[in-house]
């Protein structure tokens, strides 16, 4: 044997037995996304490595630190998509959909950073996410947190929605000058990465996890207290309509995203099932980012969720993952049984009735096991004898149970037998 080949590290693969959980969220996604007026959209995985430095931030350590970019043949320099918002916008403008008023799309797929692989973690993960453009107004961040909060507890899943302001172009700059100079006067207490962001980017010193860290910046200045009053008014009015929607949130003052398109709303879903890779989901509003990109002026928010994370905290509630199995699983007795069981497989199909058969026939009690294996409903033999009489016994796989068919009418009877 050759030297197997080993997927590549933090990219996963996903087997049959597990993806039925995956199909599950997936489903109930395009199912609560429809109500709330999302349509999908299919973007490609590989864009211009300039869209994420100039769309994400160049000091991000998404862009500076985790993106797969490669040359394309002395051509572009491209990169493998880290996130779902630069690319759906890209999209946006490229085909003028900007015309046709506010728009609300969502997308599922993988994504890439080159992160240290740990749980929750992953090099290759999924997202399922939404952008909803042209609407400034907070009625819509209010809407759409509160889907994500619908989505996530039709599966039963808890979480926490935290909720702050990051303020806007008005606001922020003078609050930034003055956090840096609050942090320079700290570097002695902050750790490395502490030190090196307060330069490039202060705001993200304030998700720094190191616990030496922590209580240093708890008495941080905090943007909260120094929102312009179009900021200030429109987070009440977040609030506001999330009270009225009967949603929970904590406001969390230190929340900052690891994106820099962010103005005003940010918000994340952290569940504790998950350990150190809390977030579930996160997203807020990114006002200038469509013109930031070429297009006309057009506000806009979004969220994304990270479908592994997910799947691990339905795991972790022992969630059963869904199996779709044979309703009837067609044994051979003999060669006019093999003749049979094929042709009847295929009618039953046609009639929409999933049955599943061994194509290798032989023994009865290996067919059997078979039938077993794929957890089929129930199963019937088919030899000369039955092909014959044109009926034959139809076994409750889990009862053991036998019961009398007429082959004629199989599916109908199978449909019933089902309910
Ligand atoms: P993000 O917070 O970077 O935001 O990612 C959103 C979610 O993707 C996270 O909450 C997490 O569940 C999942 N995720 C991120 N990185 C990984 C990873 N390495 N392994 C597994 N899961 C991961 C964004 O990407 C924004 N584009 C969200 C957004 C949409 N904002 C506005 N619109």
């Amino acid at each position: 044997m050759s030297a197997k080949i080993n997927a590549v590290k933090g990219m996963n693969d996903l087997l049959p037995g597990a993806v039925g959980r995956w199909q599950e969220l997936e489903a109930l996604a395009r199912e609560v996304f429809a109500l709330y007026g999302y349509r999908e959209v299919r973007t490609p995985v590989v864009e211009p490595a300039a869209l994420y430095s100039r769309g994400v931030g160049e000091q991000t350590d998404i862009v500076s630190k985790e993106m797969y970019v490669f040359e394309d043949k002395g051509e572009d320099r491209l990169a493998l998509r880290p996130e779902g918002t630069a690319g759906t916008i890209r999209a946006f403008i490229e085909h003028g959909a900007f015309v046709d008023g506010p728009q609300k799309w969502f997308y599922m797929g993988p994504m890439f950073r080159r992160e240290r692989p740990q749980k929750g973690r992953y090099r290759q993960f999924h997202q399922i996410g939404v952008e909803a453009f042209g609407i400034a107004e907070p009625a819509l961040d209010a809407e759409q947190i509160a889907m994500v909060e619908d989505w996530l507890s039709r599966l039963g899943v808890k979480t926490t929605l935290k909720l702050n302001s990051v303020g806007d172009p008005a606001c922020r700059p003078a609050y930034l000058a003055d956090l840096t100079a609050w942090l320079t006067e700290r570097a002695g207490q902050l750790c490395a990465d502490c030190r090196e962001r307060t330069a490039k980017n202060p705001l993200r010193v304030l998700d720094c996890k190191v616990p030496t860290c922590q209580p240093v910046l708890q008495s941080a200045p905090r943007l909260l207290d120094r929102l312009c009053d179009p900021c200030r008014v429109h987070f009440d009015a977040v609030r506001a309509g999330l009270d009225a929607l009967g949603v929970a949130y904590l406001v969390e003052p230190r929340l900052v995203r690891g994106l820099d398109y962010y103005v005003r709303t940010a918000y994340e879903f952290t569940s504790d099932a998950l350990g150190a890779q809390s977030a579930v989901a996160g997203g807020g509003r990114y006002d200038g980012l469509v013109e930031t990109l070429g297009g006309p002026p057009t506000p806009g928010i979004g969220f994304a969720l990270g479908a592994e994370r997910l799947a691990l905290i339905l795991e972790a509630l022992g969630r059963p993952i869904p199996v779709r199995r044979p309703l009837v699983f067609l044994v051979a007795a003999d060669e006019a049984g093999a003749a049979a069981v094929l042709k009847l497989s295929s009618d039953l199909r046609k009639a929409g009735v999933a049955c599943d058969l061994d194509a290798r026939g032989g023994k009865l009690a290996r067919q059997f096991k078979q039938a077993e294996r794929v957890a089929a409903r129930f199963a019937l033999v088919l030899g000369s004898a039955e092909v014959a009489a044109g009926e034959g016994k139809l076994k409750d796989m889990t009862t053991r149970q036998e019961t009398p068919v007429k082959l004629a009418g199989l599916a109908a009877h199978l449909r019933e037998a089902a309910t």
